[in-house]
């Protein structure tokens, strides 16, 4: 198991057309841990992943991504963005999917050096069914991807995004349409992957509530500032009452889940696009 410091962010703050999303912004992930991101509608969590990946440069402060500045080791970061329209009549089958993400397609890269032989050898067809094996997709990694259900496609996808053995796991909310049962279940498997691997797994969402028995640690976004810990401390009344800025209370179901009372609205998005 991985047990180094994969991610460090050093009172971090992110920008976008000139607007500040986020400032002030510390926390530390470590290999193998399972890290829940939360918050409103344009708090800035994709915003996050965005700025690990160097793909949004930081206005103030610093940030350490497995070891190195942001970008620098994108070869070992497996991303699944937030926007995946997948047009129900792609005859794509799974398993070329996921072989696309041995070759770089996604990120133009060329294959890593562990992998013995190249793109067309067995060594490539071998990791491709391993890591499908891995997310229990093999039953219908061979169907077209367009006739998948949502939560076969899910798999398929985070195999893609797994399938270079990547240090860093970054899904941008891999839970929505999904059922319940489907969230547990990709929930289980990721934490799975978190203790066997030892990949850190960041995860944005906006229901805490199916993955909780899941998670190592949470950041939850709102005000332009975050929090990060562990989910109890973080996801809890005074805490976000500090976060937000306005009172808000926590209430747990007799089912267990966290209902999170008095939000504010989430702030108009329509912000101007010019600097
Ligand atoms: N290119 C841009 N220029 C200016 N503002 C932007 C740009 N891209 C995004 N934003 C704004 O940055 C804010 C944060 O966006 P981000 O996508 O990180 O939010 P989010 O927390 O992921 O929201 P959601 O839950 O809706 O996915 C939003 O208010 C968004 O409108
Ligand atoms: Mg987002």
């Amino acid at each position: 198991m991985r047990a180094e410091q994969v991610l460090r962010l050093e009172r971090a703050a992110a920008a976008l057309g000139g607007r500040t999303i986020w400032s002030d912004v510390s926390l530390t992930v470590d290999g193998g841990r399972f890290v829940a991101v939360l918050g409103p509608n344009g708090a800035g969590k994709s915003t996050l992943l965005r700025t690990i990946l160097g793909l949004v440069p930081l206005t103030a402060g610093d940030a350490t991504v497995l070891g190195a500045p942001p970008g620098a080791r994108n070869d070992m970061i497996g991303y699944l963005p937030q926007r995946r329209e997948l047009d129900p009549a792609v005859r794509v089958r799974g398993v070329d999917l996921v072989r696309l993400g041995l070759d770089g397609g996604r990120w133009g890269v060329p294959l890593p050096a562990w992998l013995p032989g190249n793109r067309t050898g067995r060594a490539a067809a071998r990791r491709v069914t391993d890591v499908l094996e891995l997310v229990d997709a093999a039953a219908y990694a061979r169907r077209p991807i367009g006739e998948l259900s949502g939560g076969e496609r899910q798999r398929v996808l985070i195999a893609q995004a797994l399938v270079r053995e990547p240090e860093l796991l970054m899904l941008d909310e891999p839970l929505d349409s999904l059922d319940l049962p489907g969230q547990r279940s990709v929930a289980a498997l990721l934490q799975r992957i978190c203790r066997t691997r030892g990949v850190a797994v960041v995860l944005v969402t906006h229901d805490v509530n199916p993955i909780l028995p899941y998670l190592d640690q949470v950041v939850y976004f709102a005000s332009g500032r975050a929090m990060a810990g562990a989910p109890e401390d973080v996801i809890a009344s005074g805490a976000l009452t500090g976060l937000y800025g306005v009172p808000i209370e926590v209430l747990r179901a007799s089912d267990g889940r966290l209902v999170v009372v008095g939000q504010p609205e989430a702030p108009h998005v329509h912000t101007p696009r010019h600097a």
